[in-house]
């Protein structure tokens, strides 16, 4: 295949791609090629304008009348708009936090539910935040951070295991570890299971409550695209929702926060793992940034990010192996999120002079750039334009 031919079939490819249309819901620059929705997902004209809205109308004008016309519910009402998408029930998602804090609420609670259990078992290779995170809620326990690679999780798990946690969709690989596989041993070995969602919401389909995991986080600013420092989410399995108790009581998880009671008492269900005021501006640009989801399957979007990915590959195949590019990503789509990574000795110039071109996407050291391909936004002809930049560095 030429490049010519190579763009010949992504206008095929563009012309029935029934996702095509929600590109114009993304005000990116022209001239910008855009290939890091997995770290940072573009403005939305839908944020743009809620973000708008909220200020000159909800804040300047019916000031702190907001709370309650609007304000007070939005953690619950993006936490519900974000359920579906990573397959759980309404009422057991809540907007919150950043995805750190949430993981460590989560293993917190996780802990308290299996007293007398000494170890916590995390992927070695996590995003080196849920590292850190586990770390520490495993020196504040006296418990044992038991890090192993992805594929020696199963293994490492035994009854002394009170929580496994890990990452659906590796940051740096984009590989999709076995979700049923890690969960069921961490359940046969009576231990609870919390997976981080970040390279997995709004591009990777996810069955929080088919799969029965104890709980699950997420970011809000990747592929949900909902602007920088963008709140998270918590999800917590309806099973364990009157029972899980959360770390960080504050009052908005409290049952009454109005009635500015002395003693906690947590909210029943999904609200008690909240703590404190809602970022309001970053959760109405998360909130209004979902829009974009509505009337769109997570099976389409699963269907192009695969077909994107290929093509991509297809390409490396033919124009970037032999240029010395080695791919740093799952061959098989199936086992591949949204990204594809590469590994490349001059990775990190070669992304930086990209991007003064206008051709973004990122680096991970310590030789991996990671492209990302957005159902939403990203074309086939996208996909070719990169590879015919990465080919001509
Ligand atoms: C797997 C994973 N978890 C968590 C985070 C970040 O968490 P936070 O929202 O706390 O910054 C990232 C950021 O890239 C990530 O890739």
């Amino acid at each position: 295949m030429s490049m010519r031919d190579a763009y010949a079939k992504a206008a095929q490819l563009d012309a029935v791609d029934p996702l095509a249309s929600q590109r114009a819901h993304f005000d990116i620059p022209e001239g910008t090629l855009y290939f890091d929705g997995n770290s940072l997902g573009p403005l939305t004209f839908q944020s743009r304008e809620a973000l708008h809205h909220t200020i000159e109308y909800e804040w300047r004008e019916r000031l702190i009348r907001s709370w309650n016309e609007t304000w007070l519910q939005m953690p619950s009402r993006v936490g519900n708009a974000i359920a579906p998408l990573i397959g759980a029930d309404a009422n057991t998602v809540i907007c919150a936090d950043n995805t750190s804090i949430n993981l460590s609420k989560a293993l917190h609670a996780a802990v308290a539910l299996r007293p007398g259990r000494t170890e916590i078992v995390v992927d070695i290779n996590n995003f080196p935040t849920d590292i850190y995170i586990a770390q520490s809620v495993a020196t504040q326990h006296g418990l044992t951070l038991v890090a192993v690679a992805a594929d020696e999780i199963v293994g490492a798990i035994s009854s002394r295991t009170a929580v496994v946690t890990a990452t659906h969709v590796d940051y740096r690989s984009a590989r999709i570890l076995d979700a049923v596989g890690i969960t069921s041993a961490a359940h046969q070995n009576g231990a609870l299971m919390v997976w981080d969602l970040a390279h997995t919401a709004g591009a990777v389909p996810f069955h929080a409550g088919q799969l029965n995991t104890d709980f699950a986080v997420g970011c809000g600013y990747k592929y949900l695209n909902g602007g920088p420092g963008a709140p998270a989410f918590i999800y917590v399995a309806p099973r364990l929702l009157e029972e899980a108790g959360q770390p960080l009581q504050g009052w908005w998880g409290h049952a009454e926060p109005f009635e500015f009671e002395v003693d906690y008492r947590p909210a029943p269900g999904i609200s008690r793992f909240l703590t404190g005021t809602a970022n309001v501006l970053s959760m109405k640009s998360l909130e209004a940034s979902l829009d974009v989801f509505s009337g769109v399957t997570m099976t389409q979007i699963r269907e192009k990010s695969m077909a994107l990915t290929s093509f991509f590959v297809e390409l490396f195949d033919q124009f970037l192996a032999p240029k010395g590019f080695t791919l740093g990503s799952p061959r098989d789509p199936v086992q591949r999120g949204s990204h594809v990574a590469l590994g490349f000795a001059g990775g990190k110039a070669l992304v930086e002079s990209m991007a003064e071109q206008g051709v973004i996407a990122d680096f991970r050291p310590p030789d991996l750039m990671r492209f990302g391909f957005a159902p939403l936004y990203n074309s086939y002809a996208d996909v070719v334009k990169l590879a015919e930049h990465l080919a001509n560095h």
